[in-house]
């Protein structure tokens, strides 16, 4: 008889690993495939039989006795487990950080000190108000959060894509989310902001008007999680070894360059692949092509606290870079994926308040709120007080301490002493000198009365708000108007409406004018004045009212994606549809696939069926996706080959000319050689023979060095915005009907 192969070392539970510092060594302790050994219960048993459960006789009712089948069912029946109550919707990946230079100056975290030290990292990217199964597309708030696993311990840089917040006390988070989240009477809508809870809200809460532009913002619909800014918002402080405390702001910039989707592309993105966001990341990685990011700091001396027009403890408005410019300190590597989804990116825990010394807190009231709120909130969603034990969450600096028992406990902890001072455990573990990375709490010298009150400067909620919608382009600023048309548009009851208007108009006229205009508003809204509804019960409404600081704010091009100098990137890693049909011109395919895998894109055959096709000289290439299973809303960019027998059968196709059209619409970079040319034509994007603009590439004489050039440049430039405002009737200004005479 065939005996039980039963390893000889374990996978699981195997001794700490030899370098601490290894995170991905770490989490082995707790990984295993199953390849190449027996079934079992959790109990270890061998199982011979997983097809049927245990009956008295064939047709006979189950047995109880069935341990096996017991086992199965109730462990799936508990497989799930609450999904975050924000942020549910998310994607994760391993990693590194490296720093450039030392810090020493400002800081004294270890990990921010030598050069050569690779610290590992887990970074998870999440949309805010979706449920876990939402899109990656929703029109929404991109959380970037990385855990650092510093031989120091864990810091947790909890942060965002965009660098302010909605609110600035954290008391009013749970009416915020509410708001966000789909209405409790019916539950619509799912992963939107675009519905009259939230707008409610954020009409009677003239503080979120700066963080509503960056939500109305392309920043909110990013194309990559891999191309989009993060931002840890809050003011924190830097503690250098001297005792010295520097603020600081984080950022991170891509290396890939900031871009982002039009917003009819996302939402239909939403249809054909939800997962967009998620799969990019995931592909990516896998390809080898590890996304970049450079880690940035704004410091501010302490003894500057109070030179800005702005509270640096205010959420809700951030150091413009014109003002104090963010120094790149050191890049994050993102190289790994996760073997586990739910392993590792569901039971990941981050928190605000995981800090290592060196890095310590400012006193933002919605900073300090979140210090309390993440580890409450993962009691219950992870199931009680032992959830830093989860590989994931595991410190790789070693943790002794007194803290015992609870739910799912894995450490055994021999010492009889679980107290501190003892004799009995020889008085340890002991307590760390400053000198020892004991963390020692920044020394703030604070003498107040205890209030429930803000500083005078928080209630100035228009200036950044202006300075943001000030500093962007045309085109910029277009997508601004569109998104609040489209989001108040889909409110139903006309005073929010109104009232939103009234706050635009705060933060510019001529923005609220353009909303009031595509709503149908007469611009007589606009001279209303907003209200801040946000007013204690006993206080004075008037007191609460939002008042301008009378200090102008230079614009500032870093908070433009097309001005910040990261909107042009690479055409690395960029998905290129190649259009194509049985037929197709040899000479146009092989040169278009050699130069895009030269520059690093990815060329993705679409033709009208899968399996292969063959060109006119009868080679075969394999095809990736057909009509029915992609779109152009996929894809950064399309290219057509030329060759008759292929162009007249994709000109006949609706579906290759909407194709075409829809990749024009959204400004993309299109191009078409030799017969292709009539598909352009077709699907109207040519009128004749002329070119509308640079991304639009033609040529019927067939591809050349020259033509893919010049579409590869297009593809650099991500989009040809200006092509939109020939395009889009509705952000042209309105003029008054000619009357026909009788
Ligand atoms: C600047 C403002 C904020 C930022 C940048 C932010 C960022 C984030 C991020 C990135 C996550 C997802 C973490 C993950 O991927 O697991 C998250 C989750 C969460 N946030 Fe915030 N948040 C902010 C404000 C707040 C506030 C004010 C509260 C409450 C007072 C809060 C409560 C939560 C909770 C409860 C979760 C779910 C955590 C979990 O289940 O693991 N957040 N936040």
């Amino acid at each position: 008889m065939k005996k039980r192969i039963v390893k000889k070392v374990p996978e699981i539970n195997v001794p700490v690993p030899t370098n601490k510092e290894d995170k991905h060594e770490d989490l082995l302790r707790n990984t295993e495939s199953g390849l190449g050994e027996t079934l079992t219960t959790n109990q270890g048993t061998a199982i011979n039989d997983n097809q049927n459960t245990l009956k008295a006789g064939p047709r006979g009712p189950a047995l109880l006795e069935d341990f096996i089948f017991r086992e199965k069912i109730t462990h799936f029946d508990h497989e799930r487990i609450p999904e975050r109550v924000v942020h549910a919707r998310g994607a994760g990946a391993h990693g590194y950080f490296e720093v450039y230079e030392p810090m020493t100056e400002h800081t004294k975290a270890s990990f921010l000190q030598n050069p050569k030290k690779r610290t590992p990292v887990f970074v998870r990217f999440s949309t805010v108000a979706g449920s876990r199964g939402s899109t990656d597309l929703a029109r929404d708030v991109r959380g970037f959060a990385v855990k650092f696993y510093t031989d120091e311990g864990v810091f947790d840089l909890v942060g965002n894509n965009m660098p302010v917040f909605f609110i600035q006390d954290a008391v009013k988070f749970p009416d915020l989310i509410h708001a966000v989240k789909p209405e409790p009477h019916n539950e619509i809508p799912q992963a939107a902001s675009a519905h009259d809870t939230f707008w409610d809200f954020i009409s009677l809460m003239p503080e979120s008007a700066h963080m509503i532009m960056w939500l109305m913002s392309d920043r909110a619909i990013p194309r990559s999680f891999r191309m989009m800014e993060g931002f840890g918002v809050h003011t924190f402080r830097f503690v250098n070894a001297d005792g010295v405390s520097s603020f600081v702001k984080f950022h991170w910039k891509p290396m890939l360059g900031m871009h982002s989707l039009v917003w009819d592309e996302a939402q239909k993105i939403s249809g054909k692949d939800p997962d967009y966001h998620r799969r990019d990341l995931y592909e990516a990685i896998a390809n080898g092509e590890y996304p970049e990011y450079e880690l940035g700091v704004q410091i501010v001396a302490e003894k500057d606290e109070h030179v800005f027009p702005f509270d640096l403890l205010d959420a809700t408005k951030l150091i413009p870079e014109n003002m104090v410019p963010v120094q790149r300190i050191g890049r994050l590597v993102l190289d790994r994926n996760p073997d586990n989804f739910f392993a590792e990116t569901e039971q990941v825990a981050f928190h605000p308040g995981h800090v290592v010394p060196g890095i310590d807190f400012t006193n933002d009231p919605l900073l300090q709120g979140r210090l309390f709120s993440y580890t409450d909130t993962q009691l219950l969603r992870l199931g009680g007080p032992n959830f830093h034990e989860i590989p994931i969450n595991r410190s790789i600096a070693p943790v002794h301490n007194n803290q015992r028992d609870g739910h799912m406990r894995q450490t055994i902890n021999k010492s009889r002493a679980a107290y501190e001072p003892n004799s009995l455990g020889g008085g340890c573990p002991f307590q760390a000198g400053a000198d020892m990375a004991g963390f020692v709490s920044y020394m703030e010298k604070i003498s107040a009365t205890k209030v429930r009150e803000r500083s005078e400067k928080f209630f100035d909620h228009f200036s950044q708000a202006r300075l943001f919608y000030e500093s962007q382009t045309d085109i910029e600023k277009d997508h601004i108007v569109s998104a609040f048309r489209f989001e108040l548009g889909k409110v139903e009851v006309p005073e929010i409406r109104e009232r939103m208007v009234t706050i635009l108009n705060q933060v510019h006229p001529q923005l609220a004018e353009r909303v009031a205009e595509g709503l149908g508003l007469s611009s007589a809204i606009t001279l209303l004045k907003p209200l801040n509804r946000s007013v204690p019960a006993d206080g004075k409404p008037a007191d609460f009212q939002p008042r301008e600081i009378k200090k102008m704010l230079k614009p500032s091009p870093e908070l433009s994606i097309v001005r910040s100098g990261l909107e042009h990137g690479s055409v690395r890693t960029r998905k290129v549809a190649v259009l194509a049909a049985d037929g197709c011109d040899d000479t146009d395919m092989d040169l278009l696939l050699r130069t895009l895998t030269a520059a690093g894109a990815q060329a993705k055959i679409v033709a009208p069926r899968l399996g292969y096709l063959q060109t006119e000289e009868g080679k075969s290439v394999k095809i990736h996706f057909s009509l029915l299973t992609a779109s152009s809303v996929l894809f950064d960019a399309v290219y057509v080959p030329g060759g008759d027998q292929s162009v007249a059968l994709l000109t006949k196709d609706p579906c290759a000319r909407e194709f075409v059209f829809e990749a024009y619409k959204h400004a993309k970079a299109i191009a078409a050689s030799g017969s292709a040319v009539q598909l352009f034509q077709a699907a109207g994007v040519l009128n004749g023979s002329n070119t509308p603009d640079d991304a639009v590439v033609v040529t019927e004489k067939g591809s050349s060095e020259e033509v893919m050039s010049r579409f590869i440049a297009a593809i650099e430039k991500h989009r040809n915005w200006e092509r939109e405002k020939t395009l889009r009737v509705d952000l042209q200004p309105v003029s008054a009907p000619t009357r026909k005479s009788a």
